[in-house]
């Protein structure tokens, strides 16, 4: 198989930049998402991305905007992926969701087909429960920008077959992407420990014992990190990371995963992080 056609489920955050990998790597991706509006939006900013490659990375191919656009097709109909030969599912983080997507998804694709689930914090275990296919799903956690970030956490479900991880590694030999691979418990090793950490800044500024500017400051002048961690959860979206601290909370029952009323109420009143342009920070 050499990944002719690449099914991209949800086009928001993430989405974008999954597509914006594989279009960079001469993929077609088959970007399925709610409404015309939003795959409208994500081509734009696919095309965007494509557009500052040259500035931002020495090493990944250059593409004009007419291949970017050829290799996009943009669709509202999930049935169109019924001839994709791998397909990535990243849309919103929530169980309500992703479950009857899974469960349509495995009548339309071919028996073989994988599915790589780009949850934050789902069970794969779980997610592969809505299928009758559980050795072909596996979880691939990519980082934000995809096309930049050069490693992936890779999650084994209960039944993921090694077929399934081997098809994932050589998808991610095309993208020029190393795989740590783990096992498989909601938020993996990545978001289960990061989400504690935003989830705590979040607490301490509502507690009023820093800024948002001096917490983010501490970890970036003391401790040498590249962002503070109200900057990350603003890049992740704050919606998404309330979403996956609920799914740590309701899949351990243990109150360290509670979401902080502050983060909660960002969400509620809109303020969603760098993608509405406010979140703990404004961005102009
Ligand atoms: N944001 C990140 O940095 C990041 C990183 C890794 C994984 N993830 C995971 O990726 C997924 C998406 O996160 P996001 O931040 O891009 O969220 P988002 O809210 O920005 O985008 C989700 C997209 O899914 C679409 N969608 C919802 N239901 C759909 C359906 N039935 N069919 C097709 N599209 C549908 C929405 O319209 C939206 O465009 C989540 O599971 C999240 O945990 C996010």
């Amino acid at each position: 198989m050499d990944f002719q056609k690449i099914g991209v489920l949800g086009a928001g955050n993430i989405g974008i930049g999954v597509v914006t990998d594989l279009v960079l790597h001469g993929i077609t991706a088959v970007v399925v998402d709610v409404s015309e509006d939003i795959l409208k939006r994500a081509q734009n900013d696919v095309l965007n991305n494509v557009r500052f490659v040259p500035l931002l990375s020495k090493t990944l191919p250059r593409i004009t905007k007419d291949q970017a656009l050829q290799r996009m097709l943009l669709t509202t109909h999930l049935k169109d992926v019924a001839s994709c030969d791998f397909v990535i599912e990243n849309v919103t983080e929530d169980w309500s969701i992703k479950k009857p997507l899974y469960e349509k998804l495995d009548q339309i694709a071919p028996p073989e087909v994988c599915f790589g689930a780009n949850t934050s914090c789902i069970s794969i275990t779980q997610i592969a429960s809505a299928t009758r296919r559980p050795a072909n799903v596996v979880g691939m956690h990519l980082m934000n920008p995809v096309h930049l970030k050069p490693t992936v956490e890779v999650i084994r479900g209960f039944h993921t077959s090694q077929r399934t991880v081997d098809t994932l590694l050589r998808l991610f030999s095309r993208l020029n992407k190393e795989a740590i691979i783990v096992e498989d418990l909601p938020g993996f090793v990545s978001n289960r420990i990061s989400h504690l950490f935003m989830n705590e800044a979040a607490f301490v500024l509502q507690d009023q014992v820093a800024t948002a500017e001096q917490i983010d400051s501490i970890f970036k002048r003391c401790f040498g990190h590249k962002m503070g961690p109200l900057e990350t959860a603003d890049f992740i979206g704050l919606d998404t990371v309330m979403r996956s601290l609920d799914v740590l909370y309701e899949s351990f029952h243990d109150p360290k995963y509670r979401c902080c009323p502050l983060l909660r109420k960002l969400v509620h009143a809109g303020h969603l992080g760098r993608k509405t342009g406010r979140g703990f920070h404004i961005y102009p």
